[in-house]
């Protein structure tokens, strides 16, 4: 079993937003890693880092995302930092990922203050400018198709992805 296609890319680039959109277009589930996460800890995702810490989040992270890669044939969604480590990036070698990308200003104006995203509490725009550029070359890496979700509607990337896969 393997998703038909699995979405990254930074928060605020719309993955959850534009996958559940194709999963209805494509009458599939879809399925968010941070959920599965939250649901598994029993804890939401900034008291796993808080409590926990980063790294451990990450090992959390790479055990979800092998388990959704070999149980659902869906859409599926990562989190925006699963990219960081090498070991879930190994995992989405023979996968279709789409790589939603998005530019600072549009990003920080869709995540607000960065409220439910520990990474993002301080300083958002700052640390969203830096994880965008440390990020972007992961998702490249590792991406089938980019697209640029800035000034277009959910409904025109979900257009854009299903014209491709
Ligand atoms: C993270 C992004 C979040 C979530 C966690 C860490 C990140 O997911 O996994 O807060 O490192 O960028 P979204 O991309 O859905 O916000």
């Amino acid at each position: 079993m393997s998703p038909r296609v699995v979405l990254v890319g930074p928060p605020g680039s719309g993955k959850s937003t534009v996958g559940a959109l194709l999963a209805r277009r494509w009458d599939v589930g879809f399925r968010d890693t941070d959920a599965d996460i939250a649901a598994a800890a029993g804890m939401t995702i900034p008291d796993i880092f808080l409590t926990h810490g980063e790294d451990h989040f990450r090992a959390l992270e790479r055990d979800a995302v092998a388990t959704a890669l070999a149980t659902h044939d869906g859409v599926l969604a990562l989190g925006g930092g699963a990219v960081m480590a090498d070991a879930t990036r190994a995992l989405l070698a023979d996968h279709t990922v789409v790589f939603l990308s998005v530019e600072l200003t549009a990003a920080v104006g869709r995540v607000g203050l960065g409220a439910g995203r520990p990474l993002l509490a301080v300083n958002p725009r700052a640390t969203m400018k830096a994880l965008l550029e440390q990020r972007r070359p992961l998702y490249r890496e590792i991406a089938d198709f980019e697209i640029a979700t800035d000034g277009t509607t959910p409904e025109q990337v979900a257009d854009e992805i299903a014209r491709w896969t």
